[in-house]
């Protein structure tokens, strides 16, 4: 059965929280873990489904993964050439990025495997990591030539390349240096646009030689990988909805502790900033070679925007709730350059567009974005509305109902575990009127 919630008008948003690790950083702290020599320790990883994924997928391959208590790891590295080849499909489940890291990963292992996932991930596009492997030599197949999953691998020495990736995408990024660490020589990602670099930080962390010069990215073949401690940051994806909330709900005051603030990954932050929103960055610090700061974020009326272009990336998964933001800003905020919410975990841009129209906003669908004619005080809510199992999806329209007249359902929330396991708990220790319901 799915699992629906109920978000209504909320009294003001008080208190202080943290929120769950950074699914990007988790992700990448057991494969490198598992790649490494040596013991590393992670605490405070998100153990939400997409990690756990992750993690299934390398106990398959041989790795031992000891889980100490909640979000505390001790992972035995087997080394770059001590995977073990899988006797079971690796399902990926919800997780775009455990799919396309792996792949890059596994290309160039010396065995046979096959990734798989659920529905949503069967459908979306792993062209955009087949196509730059196997220009590297690598041998996969899969659905539609390759383009999607399930994928066949039949791992293989590869040899190194110069890639011009026509995306801004750190999953591709990461697939290819993660099939260049298994590589002789050198191989290098070169983006239209910075995405987020926590591959990059990381696997210096470990002891690679990672050379980057502009846009374009260099990773040095056989690097000799140690194990580390590793500290991993709240998520500021996952604090987007509290962040959100409290600038939406009158009289709310909170702070959200320890969020990872590198700057590829705030400009959300910049963009309601910008709109006016009341958000204090307090106490910065760093933790494991990443940014993190706790955020006081205060009721604030916020101003319509046209989003620049160039922000774009740095906010890639936070649209949907911005779209919350923008249905309650003064005048029309335009969003434009933004068409790989197409291909996320649903399309988001016609997501919200079809969940925010049924309480209320007024939006205009754009190929690559939306024009969202903001409302002042409440939305109307009152409505059903699809989540389309996208974690972000759900939990941006159970915000929504936080500001509407009427209750809003939110229909098909279970995916909220894959990155945000706890959120309705959470939210309601701030106040906010969010239950589970039927
Ligand atoms: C991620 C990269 C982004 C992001 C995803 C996580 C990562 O995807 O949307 O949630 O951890 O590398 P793209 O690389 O497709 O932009």
């Amino acid at each position: 059965m799915r699992k629906n919630l109920i978000a209504k008008e909320s009294p003001p948003l008080k208190g202080r929280i943290t929120v769950p690790g950074d699914k990007s950083i988790s992700h990448r702290a057991i494969i490198f873990a598992a790649l490494a020599t040596g013991e590393t320790q992670v605490t405070k990883l998100l153990e939400g489904e997409d990690v756990l994924r992750t993690i299934a997928a390398f106990r398959g391959m041989g790795v031992e993964i000891e889980r100490l208590e909640a979000g505390s790891y001790r992972i035995e590295g087997v080394g770059l050439d001590g995977l073990a080849e899988p006797n079971d499909v690796l399902d990926m489940g919800n997780s775009g990025t455990a799919m396309r890291l792996l792949t890059g990963l596994l290309a160039s292992q010396p065995f046979f495997s096959v990734l798989s996932g659920d529905e949503s991930l069967r459908s979306r596009p792993m062209g955009r990591v087949v196509e730059p492997l196997r220009k590297m030599g690598a041998k996969i197949s899969g659905r539609d030539g390759g383009k999607l999953a399930p994928l066949v691998i039949e791992g293989q020495e590869l040899i190194p390349i110069e890639y011009n990736s026509p995306v801004a995408s750190a999953q591709v990024k990461t697939a290819i240096m993660l099939a260049g660490l298994n590589t002789a020589g050198e191989t290098s990602v070169t983006e239209p646009a910075l995405s987020r670099d926590h591959t990059e930080r990381m696997l210096q962390a470990f002891g690679a030689e990672v050379q980057r010069d502009g846009l374009k990215v260099t990773i040095d073949g056989w690097p000799d990988l140690v194990g580390q401690k590793i500290v991993v940051p709240g998520d500021i994806s996952s604090a987007a909805f509290p962040m959100v909330a409290a600038l939406l709900v009158p009289g709310s005051d909170i702070t959200i502790e320890g969020v990872g603030i590198n700057p590829t990954r705030t400009g959300l932050l910049d963009l309601l900033l910008k709109m006016g929103g009341q958000i204090e960055q307090l106490n910065p610090r760093e933790e494991g070679g990443e940014p993190v700061a706790d955020l006081r974020v205060r009721h604030s009326q916020l101003q319509a925007i046209e989003v620049p272009v160039d922000v774009v990336p740095r906010a890639i998964d936070e649209f949907p709730i911005f779209f919350v933001a923008a249905a309650l800003a003064d005048g029309q905020t335009v969003l434009r350059g933004a068409d790989e919410l197409r291909v996320k975990e649903s399309d988001r841009i016609s997501a919200m567009v079809d969940g925010l129209s049924r309480i209320g906003v007024v939006l205009g669908e754009l190929p690559d974005g939306a024009m969202i004619q903001g409302i002042w005080e409440r939305l109307a809510g009152g409505a059903d509305v699809e989540s389309y199992s996208d974690h972000r999806i759900a939990m941006s329209l159970s915000v929504a109902g936080l500001v509407s007249h009427n209750p809003v359902k939110v229909l098909g929330c279970d995916n909220i575990n894959t990155s945000f396991p706890g959120y309705a708990e959470l939210m309601q220790s701030l106040g906010a009127d969010i239950v589970w319901g039927g």
